[in-house]
């Protein structure tokens, strides 16, 4: 059985080739980031035109990358949301067009469960019940997942996203879309700054978050500086680490709490370096720390194949119903 992931939630566009025996045959991913990187944000309606440009050869090149046929297709996933309408329905067109045309089911992933179980790719002794922080542009979401279908939301953000703080305040310090990995490394030149920024909601009893404030403090200082290259490490780093001191404590404590072992991070901002290096340094010995490989942190379509393949387990259904959420790193 071969399934096909199709991921066009936002500004990538992924395919890939899924065999529940073999795993990942191969996979495929578009970044947008020339497109976006000049206004600061995505623009939602050239990403919708980016993704019909790239989504027919994205997905000729896969074919020939992996020496697959269409027909040797069973079965399409894709991304039915959370993430921009216009996107979203350039790869459910796409993907229904194709099914229909293969004869082949197609199936609607939910893009935050697909994060959720991205690091199960690889870890194939990895199995519920795991803490989950899912941590990415449009969503930071600590919970408990009991079953591959049942979780408990135990906090999120009231506010910006993690990963949404991170572009806005790069984007500030003159940095480019995506700002995640541009503070990282802009970051990683100094290893100690005078700057200490506010850590928000550490001490609250309760599992959420909140990163607006520290993202206005933090805006409000560098427009009262005069920005040089060292400034912006030294601001770049105690932000970062502002972020990732909260995200770690109470993560950390949420597995204490619940009596959960296994800790699952995933999403974009689970690609950095200091993130994945902290995790593992700061956690109590009974504790496991999970990533997806890094190339399946960020948008990509071998998390949607892979739960196509977990889903398709339970159900196949067909029908059109696209969930579109006004994501708040847009512009
Ligand atoms: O999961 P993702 O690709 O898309 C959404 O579902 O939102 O996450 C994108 C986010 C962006 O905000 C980006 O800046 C952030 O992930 N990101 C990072 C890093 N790489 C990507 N944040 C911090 N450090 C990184 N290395
Ligand atoms: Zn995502």
């Amino acid at each position: 059985m071969i399934i096909l992931g199709i991921e066009s939630s936002c500004d990538e566009t992924g395919f890939a080739l899924f065999d529940p025996e073999k795993g990942i045959i191969g996979h495929i991913v578009h970044s947008q980031h020339d497109v976006h990187s000049k206004y600061g944000g995505i623009v939602p309606e050239l990403a919708s035109r980016d993704h019909v440009l790239k989504l027919v050869p994205l997905l000729d090149d896969l074919l020939i990358k992996t020496k697959t046929k269409l027909v040797d297709i069973n079965l399409i996933a894709f991304t039915n949301g959370p993430g921009l309408m216009g996107p979203l329905l350039t790869g459910a067109a796409f993907a229904k067009s194709l099914s229909w045309s293969l004869n082949v089911p197609n199936i609607e992933i939910d893009h935050l469960e697909a994060h959720i179980f991205s690091a199960m790719i690889s870890e194939k002794k990895l199995k519920p019940p795991f803490i989950s922080l899912l941590v990415s542009g449009g969503h930071t979401i600590l919970s408990v997942i009991k079953s591959m279908d049942t979780y408990t939301i135990l906090g999120k953000t009231l506010d910006d996203s993690a990963g949404e703080v991170f572009d806005k305040v790069a984007r500030h310090l003159g940095l480019p879309y995506p700002g995640g990995p541009e503070i990282s490394k802009a970051s990683s030149r100094v290893d100690f700054t005078t700057y200490k920024f506010p850590r928000p909601m550490i001490k609250s009893n309760d599992f959420n978050f909140s990163f607006s404030g520290l993202k206005t403090h933090v805006t409000q200082i560098i427009n009262n500086t005069n920005l040089t290259v060292d400034m912006i490490s030294d601001i770049a780093f105690d932000f970062q680490n502002a972020i990732l001191d909260v995200l770690i404590h109470k993560t950390l404590r949420a597995s204490q709490d619940f009596h959960v072992n296994n800790i699952v991070i995933v999403g974009g901002v689970s690609a950095n370096k200091k993130l994945r290096e902290r995790f593992v340094i700061e956690k109590k010995e009974s504790m496991n720390i999970f990533f997806p490989d890094l190339e399946f942190s960020t948008d990509n379509g071998a998390m949607i194949a892979y739960m196509g393949w977990i889903k398709s387990k339970s159900e196949i259904k067909s029908t059109l119903h696209i969930k579109p959420v006004t994501a708040t790193n847009i512009i």
